[in-house]
């Protein structure tokens, strides 16, 4: 993700929003649902920036969620009637499907949500100077957390329904900045 993020910000473009698919540790935010990122766990052992020369890999990642264009967001789903919770989404790498074991151990950390993505593109547009923000389409309740069987073709099934309402947000948001 490093190349399309230097060509965002060679444009002029000043934030990223990433959108995912993810899987819900909580009952309040079930399938279908929406989550604005608050934070992250980088639960994965990876990082982008390995390898990274330079100083300017320490990136601080507090406040990695822009608190502006969060309550920017909060405010377009406000003016929507959309609900969106707000969380904190852990990474673990995938491609397989997290354990029943897993989850309980970041849900005990204090994880709201688990995917396969985003925590290295904020890393990265943090490190490139770029404001983030992210939102999660609930897919499934987390390994071991619904009789539900998790796989991709769920995920994929299951990700319209979330999205036609961050697709709401989304747009209001935009109008917002216009
Ligand atoms: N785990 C990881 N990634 C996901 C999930 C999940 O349960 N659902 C959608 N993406």
């Amino acid at each position: 993700m490093r190349l399309p993020l230097e060509v965002l910000r060679a444009l002029g473009g000043q934030a990223v929003i990433a959108t995912n698919a993810a899987g819900s540790m909580r009952a309040d935010m079930p399938t279908g649902s929406i989550m604005c990122l608050s934070d992250h766990i980088n639960f994965s052992g990876l990082n982008p920036l390995i390898g990274e020369p330079t100083d300017a890999r320490f990136v601080p990642m507090k406040d990695a969620y822009d608190p502006a264009i969060r309550s920017a967001l909060r405010a377009a789903a406000d003016s929507t009637g959309t609900q969106m919770a707000d969380g904190i989404y852990a990474w673990y790498s995938g491609p397989s499907f997290e354990t029943p074991a897993e989850i309980r151990a970041i849900a005990m950390l204090g994880a709201d949500a688990v995917g396969m993505s985003t925590v290295p593109e904020v890393i990265l547009a943090r490190f490139l100077g770029l404001k983030a923000a992210a939102i999660s389409t609930i897919t499934n309740m987390a390994a071991g957390l619904s009789d539900e069987a998790i796989s991709h073709e769920h995920t994929k099934a299951m990700a319209p329904i979330g999205a036609a309402k961050l697709e709401k947000v989304l747009r209001a948001y935009l109008r917002g900045l216009a």
